[in-house]
């Protein structure tokens, strides 16, 4: 599928992510190395340190957020009416097209 990244710099990508490896939204980002490494994914996805906060920018319906996940944005900074954690989201045919900005660093 296709998602498109803006990353913290504002440049934009426009990305292949691979439904059939068992992926999340992080760790895409990781993997285009579109964040310096130690940026983003910190506490390796388990939704404890909102380092992979991202803005979903497309009215896509993504699937609700985790009781975990709803936790941290609340108590992370820069926290949008959009902030999703990317950890959290697994990459799936329903995100074809997601449009998301990456939040900035200081989470
Ligand atoms: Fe830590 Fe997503 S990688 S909350």
């Amino acid at each position: 599928i296709k998602i498109t990244i803006i990353d913290r710099d504002g440049v934009t990508h426009e990305i292949d992510a691979p439904t059939d490896m068992n992926m999340n939204l992080m760790e895409v980002v990781r993997s285009y190395e579109l964040a310096p490494e130690g940026t983003i994914g910190i506490c390796g996805g388990m939704a404890m340190c909102a380092s992979c906060q991202c803005y979903v920018e497309s009215d896509h319906e993504l699937p609700e957020m985790s009781d975990d996940e709803e936790a941290m944005l609340s108590e992370a900074f820069n926290v949008k009416e959009n902030s999703r954690l990317g950890c959290q989201l697994h990459i799936s045919e329903v995100m074809d097209g997601l449009k998301v900005e990456l939040a900035p660093e200081d989470v």
